[in-house]
């Protein structure tokens, strides 16, 4: 094959094949060309949950241009700019009192992860605590792409690159939280809950607590398992467990965060779980911190933490070439002015609860779904084989995936993911722009409904079902 013969010169996804290219975006509509056709979908994903304000805000546009003219490039390990620290201060005020003190901003969830990493390490090198080296995560989770971020996950995509990550030894993961499947039969949610608590604490004692630097988990977990809220009790568990053996407690909010799942209008998930008190030591976030106008994510420090680092060198080591880039901090304080005057994130908390009550109660006899769960703005689907015995499907058929091109071909954009069921398990997210109104919810579940059925009667029609 020559270079003139190839049919995609962008490296990623499928390599040789022209994947739809999106052409533009209204409210909650992009128009998408595919095989050389235009079609209008409604984006009830919004790419990877990145979505807030709405595509094609002509406001955004308007800030965009205003601050491309008042925006230059500074190195931030030298020159700082006042719209990283406005932008900062924004997260700070907008959280409860006293959860942060201070946000270090970057260009993905990935590298916020990657940073966390290290101010974790160096929090405990500030205190004279060198054997603090170890980060415990959970099994079926996602923290990014990058290395470090993917030492510290554990699904299909981290195994792949296994032997290049950190070591297992210094990256451990403790159980996943997945009631629908692991709760036992004779078990409450309380006991439940305590037995993870108890696996937790039993693995820090096992590996020595002076070894053990963080725990990390996502509060609302995404890609990977599919947002299934923690019952009652879980992270302020882990939260005690952290305090009682000088661990940082570490949330990962890029996916869940910044306004999507916040029950108060405000911005952070943990909000539905934790006290301010219990509130997480470090937080990344992304996303929807931007809307997809800008790439944007960033990492928010407790004042625990703050305070260590000001006691001990009063230093962050090092930084990256485009850490706080003034136009992305602009334009995401503005899209968050904005999502804030107009109470989007009240929207999105109240519209995405209707979607998901909605949901279950349109797919509750359908024989492919085995669970809906979710919160706020963030819903998964769970499609399984067999709904008594909670079987889910083989992993070749892809069902999931199946299901995304049914829904864009039906006029929806949804994501399709497995191995929410370790080897197997398909779930399909939704997590729609704040804007959406009760009219855009009835026919997202219109559309949603009709392809779980379209491919139903298709995996029938096969003899997969
Ligand atoms: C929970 C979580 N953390 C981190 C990331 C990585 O973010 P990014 O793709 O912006 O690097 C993701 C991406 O989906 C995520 O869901």
């Amino acid at each position: 094959m020559t270079v003139e013969d190839q049919k995609s010169y962008v490296f990623q996804a499928k390599i040789d094949e022209q994947l739809p290219n999106v052409l533009s975006g209204n409210g909650i509509k992009i128009q998408v060309e595919k095989d050389g056709k235009v079609t209008e979908l409604i984006d009830a994903m919004t790419g990877a949950a990145v979505g807030a304000l709405g595509w094609g805000d002509p406001e955004v546009h308007k800030i965009m241009s205003e601050a491309a003219t008042v925006t230059s490039y500074s190195y931030p390990a030298y020159i700082g700019n006042k719209h990283a620290e406005a932008l900062a201060k924004f997260y700070i005020d907008n959280s409860p009192k006293g959860a942060f003190a201070g946000a270090l901003w970057c260009g993905s969830g990935s590298e916020s992860n990657e940073n966390a990493l290290k101010l974790v390490r160096q929090y405990h090198l500030e205190k004279g605590n060198i054997k603090k080296t170890k980060f415990i995560s959970r099994t079926t989770s996602y923290h990014g792409f990058t290395i470090g971020a993917l030492s510290i996950s554990s699904n299909t995509r981290a195994k792949n690159f296994k032997d290049i990550l950190l070591p297992e030894s210094q990256c451990l993961k403790m159980p996943v939280c997945y009631e629908y499947r692991n709760k036992k039969k004779t078990e409450s949610t309380a006991e439940y809950v305590q037995r993870l608590l108890d696996n937790l604490e039993e693995m820090i004692l096992a590996e020595d607590p002076d070894t053990i630097a963080a725990v990390i988990v996502e509060t609302l977990p995404g890609s990977s398992l599919g947002t299934a809220p923690p019952p009652a009790g879980y992270l302020p568990g882990i939260r005690a467990l952290c305090n009682k053996y000088d661990v940082l407690f570490m949330l990962d909010e890029v996916m869940c965060g910044t306004g999507r799942c916040n029950p108060n209008g405000g911005l952070n998930c943990w909000e539905n779980f934790l006290t301010v008190e219990q509130g997480p030591d470090i937080q990344t976030v992304g996303k929807t911190l931007g809307s997809g106008y800008v790439s944007i994510a960033g990492i928010l420090i407790s004042p625990k933490v703050r305070n260590t680092f000001l006691k001990g060198s009063g230093k962050v080591f090092g930084a990256h070439t485009y850490s706080g880039h003034a136009f992305n901090c602009l334009v995401a304080l503005k899209v968050q002015e904005r999502i804030k005057e107009l109470k989007l994130t009240s929207n999105i908390f109240k519209m995405g609860n209707l979607l998901g009550e909605k949901l279950t109660e349109s797919l509750k006899d359908s024989p492919l779904v085995g669970d809906v769960r979710g919160i706020g703005g963030f819903w998964s689907v769970e499609l399984v084989k067999n709904k008594d015995t909670k079987e889910s499907f083989p992993l070749p058929l892809d069902v999931c995936h199946h299901l995304q091109d049914i829904c864009f071909d039906n006029g929806l954009t949804v994501m399709g993911n497995q191995c929410c069921n370790v080897d197997s398990g398909d779930h399909v997210s939704l997590a729609p722009s704040f804007i959406i109104t009760e009219e855009n919810v009835e026919q997202i579940v219109q559309i949603f409904t009709k392809s779980v059925n379209d491919l139903q009667k298709e995996l029938i029609a096969s003899g997969d079902f």
